[in-house]
């Protein structure tokens, strides 16, 4: 089993290039399941959910080959409409081939979803937005059994929640439904744009996308383009976070403000200089960062990220003053906080609320990663202690970091994979 071990106590220097975005890479390749012709997809990143994708797609006829950052996606013939639960188990993002499926197919079979353990991850607003879409669903023993009547077709769904899978499922399923499908309540994620954007080079027609209403008219086909994926918002508030806790001073190239401002600018409290260049963020952090005054509260897109919730917690730990997160988007997004207290941090969770007081050391432990941002908060932890942290369990990190340790390798981190 492979671990990251890490020296703490150096300060980062550098300049990196982000990785593109798994959280836009994932349904994308899942969109080119619904193309008639050859998909090219540059800036996809090399990770293990990326992987998974591609091996579903195999599995349903495409053929994926990958090329550094460039992956091709050939489209398929095979009718095949069902996705195995081994494949189905690999990652959350599986469920996405579900929309993809229903586009092509008037019968197909899924089971749930795995990914990080997050607390419930349900996905009744999924299918009761292709339930009003004219599918018929039966569940079944963790089986998703679907099948079409007439045709899928438009719909006005109201999503009780601006749940961003459920928002992709649908965008997948009513491009090539028949008539309108209104999307009310949608995620307003920058990677749903994205999406958005690489279905209109395919032919499809969105409207409101990076809004609370989206407005999609069905067409007839879709044909295969070559597009870029967008840089990881996730991936750069990780080395942000880095930088910031560990000190510093570092260009993140590729890396887009505008994506991350609530991160940004609630680093920009802590004393850290940030600066947007024309492609790229700077940041300085000098020897200590200040606590965070106002309460950080996850919320959806344009809120500040869940997903960033674990690494700025990390930067924080050795931060002057105390602050307090609220997770409001899963139930069970702060397992890493054993490991950070485990490292010598004060930190104090009651429900969806943590209390993170400063403390002056962190000291280098054995930890294990709980989730894919939890393992990366540990790794950062690890370069802001004395001493050396080992983090075993990586293969959650693995799943949405493009070799972290060669990343912060570049930034003058004492990091290594054995
Ligand atoms: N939810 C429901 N019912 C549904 C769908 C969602 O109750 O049918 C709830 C979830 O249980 C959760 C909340 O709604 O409490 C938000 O879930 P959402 O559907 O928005 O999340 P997701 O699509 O499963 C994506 C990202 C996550 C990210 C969340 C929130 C991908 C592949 N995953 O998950 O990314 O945390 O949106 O922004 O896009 C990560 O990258 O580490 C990661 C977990």
């Amino acid at each position: 089993m492979q671990k990251l071990i890490v020296q703490g106590g150096t300060r980062l220097r550098g300049e990196i290039n982000l990785q593109g975005a798994k959280n836009s890479a994932l349904p994308i390749m899942a969109a080119s399941y619904l193309c008639g012709s050859k998909c090219v997809l540059h800036n996809c990143p090399k990770l293990t959910d990326i992987y998974a994708a591609s091996r579903i797609l195999n599995y349903l006829g495409c053929k994926c080959s990958f090329a550094e950052n460039t992956v091709q996606i050939m489209p398929t013939e095979s009718d095949c409409s069902s996705i195995s639960e081994e494949l189905m188990q690999e990652m959350r993002s599986s469920i996405i081939f579900l929309g993809a499926l229903l586009g092509r197919h008037k019968k197909c079979t899924v089971s749930y979803p795995g990914g990080c353990k997050l607390g419930p991850r349900p996905i009744d607003m999924h299918l009761s937005a292709f339930r009003k879409m004219g599918v018929d669903i039966n569940e079944n023993f963790g089986k998703v059994i679907c099948n079409v009547k007439k045709s899928v077709h438009g719909a006005r769904i109201s999503l009780t929640f601006p749940s961003v899978g459920a928002t992709e499922n649908i965008m997948l399923c009513a491009v090539l439904a028949d008539g309108e499908t209104i999307i009310n309540n949608a995620a307003r994620e920058p990677e749903i744009q994205d999406l958005a954007q690489f279905l209109r080079c395919c032919g499809a027609k969105i409207k409101g996308d990076g809004e609370s209403r989206i407005v999609i008219e069905g067409v007839k086909a879709l044909s295969g383009c070559e597009y870029t994926i967008m840089s990881d918002r996730i991936a750069c508030a990780t080395y942000l976070s880095a930088i910031a806790g560990a000190g510093g001073e570092a260009i993140i190239h590729k890396a887009c403000a505008n994506c991350i401002e609530p991160f940004v600018s609630l680093l920009d409290q802590t004393g850290c200089s940030i600066y947007t260049l024309d492609e790229g963020i700077y940041v300085r952090s000098g020897m200590r960062m200040k606590a965070i005054e106002s309460c950080i509260r996850t919320m959806p897109h344009p809120g500040f990220p869940t997903d960033a919730q674990a690494v700025l917690m990390a930067a924080l730990t050795k931060s002057d003053g105390t602050s307090v997160f609220e997770e409001n988007i899963f139930d069970c997004r702060y397992r890493h906080t054993d490991a950070l207290i485990k490292m010598g941090a004060d930190i104090k969770v009651l429900g969806k609320t943590a209390v993170v007081q400063g403390v002056d050391r962190l000291y280098g432990a054995k930890v294990e990663a709980t989730d894919l941002r939890g393992g990366a908060a540990m790794v950062i932890a690890g370069l802001m202690a004395e001493g050396t942290t080992e983090v075993t369990k990586i293969c959650y990190i693995d799943r949405g970091y493009e070799n972290i340790e060669v990343y912060l390798q570049k930034l003058g981190a004492d990091i290594r994979r054995e």
